[in-house]
């Protein structure tokens, strides 16, 4: 049966205060609705379709792979939803509702609640949880254990306020008979908008089977309204991404100091120390020992590196690498096996290779290093000319003494360059390089200096005394 998905994200947020919309913010580094779509992605839907209005632009430019449907007025989660009838409304099979602003729904969830949609023959079925009477959701009206309807909380009748069972706004409908019901919602309610919650209501008089499904874990369908749940999502996110890491062998020894992104992937024995934030597409290997105090973002990093205090991203680093304290890598870097990058080290757009090394207060930009290269403190590439950024060249085994520019485009073949030199032109294979003014001895210059020295102080202190 064909699986369709509708995420509901034109709202505005107003509580969140804030110049973008909703769901454009972020949940531990990924905005709330790419939560969402992701999660359907990984699950095989067949169509997704986001409901875009408010601020749609921005919402656009951060989701890829699915139908947008734009709501220019926000009327409602039942306008919301009728936006998308003629794509779907003459289609066979089912479709979900999710809140774009409930983002940390999991998928395996989601498969669990369509396997019980089609188990029961439900026409529609709600994801519902227990909630504190407090909170503002919509709850569940049962009568004889059926569902008859979904009542909000502006709405809730005296008799009706102490029923906890409430709407996480995650839904399964057969698409037609969603479609049908929604053609019949009013906005005669205390906010005068179309409610998505009233096709439950509909549906149930129709005779259609409407059922709830339950699960335990409300924190996972809390939907985020201003940014008090903003933070606690990420907070609770963040417990639940570390405790899979540390059950699947890494040990991470602060979890409520450690900032691990959804897509992250890190291989068994790995030790993460306080104070890291790993995000974007990022996957670390076994072994590997990671800070304290780093920020990675979609990095490749193999077996057995170290690193600490150090804000590395979109780069590949190989085994046994060794980086820091305080380097960064910017982009397109690739760091390859056994090399090593220490105190103050940038690199940007660099092939460094195998068992080189760059250990202090290096700049390599745009550069292909060879194997076991050793640049000396403060060695730069002079990359950009104002205007344009050329290649550095340098050849295996290459020796770069200390504060030597390398002025590119310009390539070094298998030789020495001797410190202080401002490299400008290739450097042949067996030669050294020096390439700055030539060292001058003026004798008995010391002491003539320290004579002039000490007479200019007591003409300038004679007249004070
Ligand atoms: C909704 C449910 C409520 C449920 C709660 C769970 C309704 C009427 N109420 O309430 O029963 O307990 O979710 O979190 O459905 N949106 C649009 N277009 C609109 C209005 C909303 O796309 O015209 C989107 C919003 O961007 C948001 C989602 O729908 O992503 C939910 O809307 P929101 O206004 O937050 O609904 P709640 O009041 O939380
Ligand atoms: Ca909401």
């Amino acid at each position: 049966m064909k699986v369709y998905a509708i995420v509901l994200a034109a709202g505005k947020g107003t509580r969140m205060k804030s110049d973008k919309p909703k769901v454009v913010h972020e949940v531990l580094y990924k905005p709330m609705i790419n939560h969402v779509v992701d999660e359907l992605k990984a699950l095989g839907v067949d169509e997704t379709i986001v409901i875009v209005g408010h601020e749609a632009d921005q919402v656009k430019a951060i989701v890829d792979d699915v139908t947008f449907v734009d709501q220019t007025e926000q009327l409602g989660t039942g306008h919301a939803v009728l936006q998308a009838k003629d794509i779907l409304a003459n289609r066979d099979g089912m479709t979900l509702v999710l809140c774009g602003d409930a983002p940390l729904i999991r998928k395996e969830t989601l498969k669990e609640f369509i396997a019980y949609h089609q188990e029961h023959h439900n026409q529609a079925t709600i994801m519902s949880a227990d909630c504190d009477p407090s909170t503002h959701y919509g709850r569940i009206i049962k009568e004889n254990g059926q569902v008859t309807g979904i009542v909000e909380f502006k709405d809730l009748l005296e008799s009706q306020k102490d029923i906890t069972e409430m709407n996480t706004g995650e839904y399964c409908f057969d698409n037609k008979a969603l479609f049908e019901a929604l053609s019949q919602v009013t906005n005669d309610n205390a906010q005068n908008e179309y409610y998505l919650t009233d096709v439950i209501g509909i549906m149930n008089h129709q005779g259609l089977k409407v059922d709830a499904y339950k699960i335990d874990d409300f924190d996972e369908v809390g939907g985020i309204n201003d940014r008090v749940a903003l933070a606690q999502s990420t907070q609770f996110l963040r417990d639940r991404i570390n405790r899979e890491h540390l059950l699947n062998g890494v040990t991470i020894v602060d979890p409520s100091n450690t900032y691990i992104g959804r897509d992250v992937v890190i291989g068994h024995d790995t030790i993460i120390e306080p104070g890291c934030i790993i995000k974007g597409k990022t996957v670390i290997g076994s072994h590997c020992h990671i800070g304290p105090y780093c920020e990675f973002t979609n990095m490749e990093i193999k077996d057995n590196v170290e690193i600490k205090f150090s804000v590395l991203s979109d780069s590949i680093i190989e085994s046994g690498v060794d980086i820091g304290p305080y380097a960064r890598l910017r982009t397109n870097c690739h760091i390859h096996e056994n090399a090593h990058l220490g105190n103050f080290v940038e690199m940007k757009k660099a092939d460094f290779g195998a068992g080189s090394k760059a250990s202090h207060l290096t700049y390599v930009g745009d550069a292909q290093v060879g194997q076991d290269v050793n640049f000396g403190c403060g060695t730069i590439t002079s990359n950009y000319d104002g205007k344009n950024k050329s290649l550095t060249k340098i050849e295996d085994n290459v020796f770069i003494g200390c504060n030597t520019n390398l002025v590119a485009p310009v390539t070094v073949r298998k030789n020495y360059i001797a410190a202080g030199s401002t490299i400008t032109k290739e450097v042949d294979e067996d030669a050294m390089a020096i390439a700055r003014a030539r060292q001058e001895n003026k004798q008995g210059y010391s002491k003539i200096l320290k004579e002039i020295r000490e007479k200019e102080y007591e003409r300038r202190n004679k007249n004070k005394k």
